[in-house]
């Protein structure tokens, strides 16, 4: 479902980071969220070309909301990244009026599990993890939010956080040897098998999810969600792509990725995180040699190399023909 929504205030919780309250013109009730959400923001091109979409958490501050039932407004966190492909420098130009596309809520991380919960949160990272400590603290569940950041300036909403969590809001500050995010120690503490959310950068992800597959944990209750889009890996090269039904031939150069060589080339391809993980952007594959950077498909999907995530794998070696 598409919706236009009207830009009805916007704050900055940080230097970098801008929050924004979206509103339908005529008032008129929002479609309701899971806690973990987000949306897909329609970003136009600047070059007149296909528009992009970017994902943004749905933040929830106040438990006495429940999202599912519906909303009169949407609230998002955008973190300004200069070196980005745009999406963040456009709702950062953002000014209140102004209206955009998305698509109605999505997720690709529910929150579930039994009454315990451990949330880790890494600097924006925090926007979907704070609809779900909003939910825990309105269940009157048992939760811990650990909220990570380079300095205590980098951190947003975190007044709103300490309203709603209290004593179970533990902050973590690079800067700050005292309060540092120690990952092996915060699990060393923990039960084992105990749910963990995490939403952050990669490195924080990768450590949180090595140092709980280390102590025993199972992958079913080791949530996550990266808060990047893949980036390219060093030794990166172009690659050629042929699309089967025309026999068009588009090259993909080393740092881009196939998803945004076909989106660019008027290909409709159906896409959401931009990480690998949601699975939506899977396309069959005819021929070739996949080079699979996505945590989505199975080791035997892997293997059997009839199907790629197009948002981040690529080519190991020659072309590869695409069934689109
Ligand atoms: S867009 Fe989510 S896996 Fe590719």
């Amino acid at each position: 479902m598409l919706l236009t929504l009207r830009v009805s205030a916007i704050g900055a919780p940080t230097a970098l980071i801008k929050s924004f309250t979206l509103e339908a013109a005529d008032g008129a009730r929002l479609p309701g969220y899971e806690p973990g959400a987000h949306l897909q923001v329609e970003i136009p091109s600047s070059a007149g070309g296909v528009p992009q979409w970017r994902s943004y958490s749905l933040i929830n501050l106040d438990p006495s909301v429940d999202p599912r039932a519906g909303v009169g407004a949407y609230r998002l966190g955008v973190r300004r990244e200069d070196e980005g492909r745009g999406g963040s420098r456009h709702m950062h130009a953002l000014e209140v009026g102004d209206t955009l596309n998305v698509r109605a809520p999505a997720s690709h991380f529910p929150l579930a599990g039994p009454p315990r919960v451990l949330l880790i949160a890494g600097g924006i990272g925090v926007t979907p993890i704070a609809s779900m400590a909003a939910e825990l603290a309105a269940q009157q569940r048992d939760f811990e939010l650990h909220f990570s950041g380079r300095t205590r300036d980098a951190l947003p909403f975190v007044e709103e956080l300490r309203a709603l969590a209290g004593e179970r809001l533990m902050l973590h500050t690079d800067d700050d040897p005292a309060t540092r995010l120690e990952i092996d120690a915060l699990l060393d503490h923990a039960q084992v098998n105990q749910p963990i959310y995490v939403c952050g950068p990669a490195g924080m992800i990768d450590a949180v999810l090595a140092s709980a597959r280390k102590r025993g944990w199972h992958e079913c209750d080791l949530h996550y969600e990266l808060f990047a889009e893949a980036a390219p890996q060093e030794g990166d090269t172009a690659f050629e792509v042929e699309l089967k039904s025309s026999g068009k031939r588009l090259t993909v150069p080393a740092g881009k990725s196939l998803l945004d060589t076909l989106l660019e080339n008027g290909t409709d391809v159906m896409y959401d995180c931009r990480a690998g993980y949601c699975g939506l952007c899977s396309t069959r594959v005819c021929s070739g040699e996949i080079d699979h950077r996505d945590t989505y498909l199975s080791d035997a999907d892997k293997t059997g190399g009839k199907v790629m995530q197009v948002c981040v794998s690529r080519s190991k070696r020659g072309h590869l023909v695409l069934d689109l």
